[in-house]
């Protein structure tokens, strides 16, 4: 029953099919554990894509049919949005971006308040740590030795930071090691305190059904996240909010399709949401977002859940029996976490680690710290002098010595075959590890490690220039 639901859901997934070159010449299926980074497209909102192309014009800026048609799929595509993480439209706004960082970004910039402070915390994606260090007075949770949010440093910083924090400012699941954070204590704490929450929610929302208001929940001010890690890659992402954080003051990005009066003299903004959305607006990401999130609403998406944490325990488990592996973070068992799990194989390159699982097993993860680096010391235990010789051996543009971990990320379509595979072949790296560096050579300007043997990156090329044909 359950093999049968998980093969029908598994065969939407656009490209499973598609076999990669191994470096000893052989072809292998692709088994993708970078769902953290990006996730393939679901076949049905290609089609539906497909379907409304031969439709798609101007929005808002034409009164021919086609015109017409593209502005109202382009409102229903928001209205379908809105409803599925429950934003109420009498109060709040869902606004198209380019994706979680741009999101994350606009609200930095659009917070009506000079005054008082931002706390994110040391576990976020640089998405969630720059545009507050760079825009408002930033402060940070901080981490418990294992990796979670140290809460009582959140009420301590709620209850006596100075100036007042007027906005918290959290992942809903971490990009590096998967911890799901307690949104409702968090959205608690803050408001209890008089401050709002926002969630950079571009890891939980793919995974779990994310509500900003919900009955008998705690409603949560903010909310951006990314299609291309939702199953829908065509370049759009929303920021959602109260209405009123953006109905004033001068956006952030301005020109076309902001304005409903512009004169020698002044401007007028027009309301929300063109106000915010400058320039012809991505209507094909905004319908294919609409169309993964039916596709998951329809899909029983509570189920897809439940199988994704099954598959997350399973795959933590299995890897705890490649001796020699280092796993970040509590245990999944202990605490909730998304399929997401770095690790490092003791006195092995994580970069070596990575080129081994592509060229020779034809499984594709990523390394290094995850857009996260302070998290990633925490995680590595790294000293401030040793962080600093890092930054020394960056600046020098020597990135082959750098610090970082192997993450492997699901996504609903991975299977426990893929992660025996994995295992598998983290067994023989680990069993044959000397003939493997052997291998291998590094590049000391990108830090890569390729094949000795073979061209790699030639073959790469002529591939590339496949798609160029037209
Ligand atoms: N934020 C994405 C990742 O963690 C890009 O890979």
């Amino acid at each position: 029953m359950e093999k049968k639901w998980h093969d029908r859901i598994r065969a939407d997934i656009l490209g499973l099919d598609r076999k990669v070159p191994l470096a000893d010449g052989t072809k292998r299926p692709y088994i993708n554990l970078d769902n953290a980074a990006t996730t393939p497209p679901l076949a049905p909102v290609v089609k539906v894509v497909q379907s409304f192309l031969p439709w798609y014009s101007s929005v808002h800026r034409g009164f021919g049919y086609k015109s017409q048609l593209s502005t109202e799929v382009y409102h229903e595509a928001r209205r379908q949005i809105m409803a599925f993480f429950g934003v109420p439209a009498s109060e709040y706004i869902a606004l198209f971006v380019k994706n979680t960082s741009e999101g994350l970004n606009k609200l930095a910039q659009r917070l009506p308040f000079e005054e008082g402070a931002v706390l994110s915390t040391w576990m976020e994606h640089h998405s969630n740590d720059l545009p507050w260090r760079l825009w408002k007075q930033a402060r940070f949770i901080e981490l418990t030795p294992d990796g979670c949010l140290d809460l009582a440093d959140l009420e301590r910083k709620l209850k006596k930071g100075q100036p007042r924090i007027k906005l918290v400012t959290v992942c809903g699941a971490s990009n590096v090691t998967g911890i799901i954070n307690p949104l409702q204590t968090i959205a608690e704490l803050a408001h209890h305190y008089g401050a709002q929450i926002a969630v950079d929610a571009a890891q939980l929302a793919p995974h779990y059904p994310l509500r900003l208001r919900t009955d008998g929940a705690e409603p949560l001010d903010y909310l951006s996240f990314s299609g291309h890690k939702i199953y829908a890659p065509f370049g759009t992402g929303v920021l959602c909010g109260p209405a009123e954080s953006f109905r004033t003051g001068t956006p952030d990005q301005v020109g076309g399709g902001t304005v409903i009066a512009v004169s020698r003299e002044g401007v007028v903004f027009a309301p929300l949401p063109d106000r915010e959305e400058v320039g012809t607006p991505n209507l094909i990401g905004a319908v294919a977002l609409a169309a993964a999130l039916r596709w998951l609403a329809r899909n029983d998406f509570k189920r897809i859940t439940a199988y994704e944490a099954a598959l997350t325990e399973y795959a933590y488990e299995r890897l705890k029996t490649v001796p020699g592996l280092i796993l970040y973070g509590p245990p999944p068992k202990r605490y909730p976490r998304i399929g997401v799990i770095s690790f490092n194989l003791e006195g092995i390159p994580h970069g070596l680690v990575a080129a081994f699982l592509a060229f020779e097993a034809g499984i594709g993860v990523r390394h290094g710290c995850f857009c996260a680096r302070p998290y990633v010391h925490h995680l590595l235990g790294l000293s401030k002098s040793a962080i600093l010789s890092y930054e020394n051996l960056a600046k020098a543009g020597r990135k082959c010595l750098l610090p970082g971990m192997v993450r492997v990320s699901f996504g609903f379509y991975n299977t426990k075959n893929e992660i025996d595979l994995l295992v598998d072949a983290l067994k023989d790296l680990r069993q044959e590890e000397e003939k493997i560096k052997n291998r291998y050579r590094i590049d000391p300007a990108t830090g890569e490690y390729l094949p000795k043997i073979g061209n790699f990156k030639g073959a790469l090329l002529r591939h590339t220039k496949t798609f160029f044909h037209l």
